[in-house]
């Protein structure tokens, strides 16, 4: 079991004031965060309420959700903080009792801990068993996936998920060729194995982060549930309520503008995303990928 005392770099939340302005539509409202993490957005919400709104948060990651309940006691009050899939919402809504909210947020991606805490095998810059689940209560490991799938379903996913459009065949290639790995670092090495030495210093970010994307979001079924859980959020929010989702690449993002500009229960508050100022890229480099993105909710309650 993680001990919190011996994590201290904790997660800095991304586009938080943008999230309180967007989201809030009335102080003593129900709010729902799908993906409490480390409890940041959830501070903000209680702060700007002054404590008067309900706020319910959902995360799979028990230890992560450790975390926001130590960062969050002086507000626990007002908060509910559940051990659950986002995908199960209706289901949780529903088995507290609660049948309208006044907004639901996401803020997608990983969180500091999971990226930087022990043995979670996210992160290329440690060697660590391949692990990458955020729920650590389900099956498949990257592992798993890394050491069984076949060729041509890993080459579909780094090309796909990882969005590696020219070098996906030869990396799924070189990882079937290099099996068993078992290692972060292992995995990396058979990702360089599989690049000319030019494409691996010609790119911008680290060569591995986008083969490291692609099994993150397998493993998770993270695209999926995002799409199945934006059907569910209308049958729970009153008129008006807000949707407010932080996005931190194009396949997520293109997933959530597709969803509402075709759904016409829902106005965009802004047409274009919100991006993090150059200020806020400056102090949390994990930001830079990030949009928000505002719908409203426009059925009656
Ligand atoms: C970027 S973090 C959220 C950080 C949080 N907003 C904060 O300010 O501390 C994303 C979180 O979503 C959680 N998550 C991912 N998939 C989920 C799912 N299907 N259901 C619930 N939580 C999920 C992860 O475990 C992770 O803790």
């Amino acid at each position: 079991m993680y001990n919190i005392r011996e994590y201290q770099d904790s997660h800095v939340s991304v586009l938080v004031n943008e999230t309180v302005n967007y989201l809030i539509t009335k102080k003593d409202g129900i709010y729902v965060d799908c993906t409490a993490g480390e409890g940041g957005h959830i501070k903000a919400i209680c702060e700007f309420c002054e404590d008067q709104a309900k706020v319910i948060g959902l995360d799979i990651d028990f230890e992560v959700l450790q975390i926001a309940e130590n960062k969050l006691k002086e507000h626990l009050n007002n908060i509910k903080l559940i051990k659950a899939p986002y995908q199960d919402i209706d289901i949780v809504l529903t088995g507290l009792g609660i049948e309208k909210v006044d907004g639901f947020l996401m803020d997608l991606g990983v969180s500091t801990f999971q990226l930087k805490g022990e043995n979670r095998g996210f992160s290329f810059s440690k060697d660590e068993p391949l692990d990458m689940r955020m729920d650590s209560e389900s099956q498949i490991t990257a592992a798993d996936i890394i050491n069984n799938y076949p060729l041509e379903k890993l080459r579909q996913i780094i090309f796909e998920y990882g969005e590696e459009k020219k070098y996906a065949h030869k990396i799924a290639k070189s990882i079937v060729r290099n099996r068993p790995i078992n290692s972060t670092l292992e995995l990396v090495d058979a990702i360089r194995k599989a690049l000319p030495t030019s494409e691996i210093y010609k790119r911008k970010t680290h060569f591995a982060t986008k083969t490291f994307q692609a099994i993150r979001i397998e493993v998770n079924n993270e695209l999926k549930n995002l799409e199945e859980v934006l059907y569910k959020f209308e049958k729970f929010l009153k008129k008006n309520g807000r949707v407010v989702i932080i996005t931190f690449h194009s396949l997520e993002d293109r997933i959530v503008k597709n969803f509402f500009k075709n759904n016409k229960s829902y106005n965009f508050i802004t047409i274009k995303p919100i991006l993090p100022s150059e200020n806020e890229k400056k102090r949390n480099p994990r930001s830079r990928s990030a949009k928000l993105r505002i719908a409203e909710f426009i059925g009656t309650d």
